[in-house]
């Protein structure tokens, strides 16, 4: 069967993007960051993932106004680099896994999950700037990669308890897949971050290491925290956070924490970064 040997939380800055792609990442501002996942490079180098199942939200690049989705799988072939308006991010196309994100579409809606099932999707930097952080600038991407989006951009997100939910529903779906593949879920986005209006460029590093230690040792108790505490310590898009529910609920209840990093500034934010096996 598939199983899901890991998890990944890491917050997903654009600017870290455009810093590795121009070349930036050895400057005084950007080398400390990626020090940050090093670590992180070799632990996923050696697990050799088959699969990696990325949590993202899109920030109006696939999905707009127009069409948002609560949560959404990635069901193609491949998934081309988004153009955020700077041209496309020059990385690899992203190659899809269609046949697993069918089967987890299948459960997951059985398992009364409504997803959206998306056929053709350009990937931004929520999805694209993990995969550079914990894989670097290869000429392909090193594994299979389903996108699961959320929607965290337009009121009202999931809850966090929904997410939790989502990522316990995702791992029973996993393992239903009679393939034997080792699988890693990406939560991604975060930390405390305000983009806009008279609090912007908000840091709250309390917040934030309550966070993850209660992501770590008690995921229930952080799934239960409503949307108004993450917008009020963490920013307006501090809501993101959410996101890493899903990647824990994935996981056993008791998980071993390989790696934490944790960073500020990069670009408005607080760069948070996990990495966490079944114990
Ligand atoms: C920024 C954008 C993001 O989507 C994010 O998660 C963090 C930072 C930014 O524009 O700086
Ligand atoms: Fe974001």
């Amino acid at each position: 069967m598939a199983r899901i040997i890991g998890g990944v939380a890491t917050s997903h800055v654009p600017a870290i993007g455009a810093a590795l792609d121009n070349g930036k990442a050895g400057e005084p501002y950007w080398q400390p960051v990626f020090a940050g996942y090093e670590a992180s490079k070799r632990w996923i180098a050696e697990q050799k993932p088959d699969v990696v199942i990325l949590v993202y939200n899109d920030h109006a690049s696939a999905f707009s106004l127009e069409l948002i989705p609560t949560f959404a799988i990635g069901g193609a072939d491949t998934f081309a680099p988004a153009d955020e308006g700077w041209g496309r991010r020059p990385v690899p196309v992203v190659k899809g896994h269609p046949e697993l994100a069918w089967h987890l579409a299948e459960r997951l809606i059985l398992d009364e999950f409504d997803m959206t099932i998306v056929n053709r999707m350009d990937v931004d930097h929520g999805l694209t700037v993990p995969l550079s952080l914990m894989f670097g600038q290869p000429a392909e991407w090193p594994c299979k990669v389903i996108p699961l989006a959320v929607n965290v951009v337009q009121y009202p997100p999931p809850t966090g308890n929904r997410c939790f939910r989502l990522g316990q529903a995702l791992r029973r779906a996993v393992e239903a897949y009679p393939e034997d593949l080792k699988v890693v879920v990406f939560g991604t986005g975060g930390m405390s971050h305000q983009l806009q209006g008279p609090r912007a460029g908000l840091i709250n590093r309390e917040f934030d290491t309550a966070f993850l230690d209660r992501l770590v040792s008690d995921p229930e108790a952080q799934a239960a925290v409503p949307h108004l505490e993450y917008v009020r310590e963490a920013g307006s898009e501090g809501i993101e956070l959410v996101m890493w529910l899903i990647m824990r609920g994935a996981l056993d209840a008791k998980v071993v924490e390989r790696h934490r990093f944790y960073h500020v500034p990069a670009s408005n934010t607080a760069v948070g970064h996990l990495i966490l096996e079944n114990a």
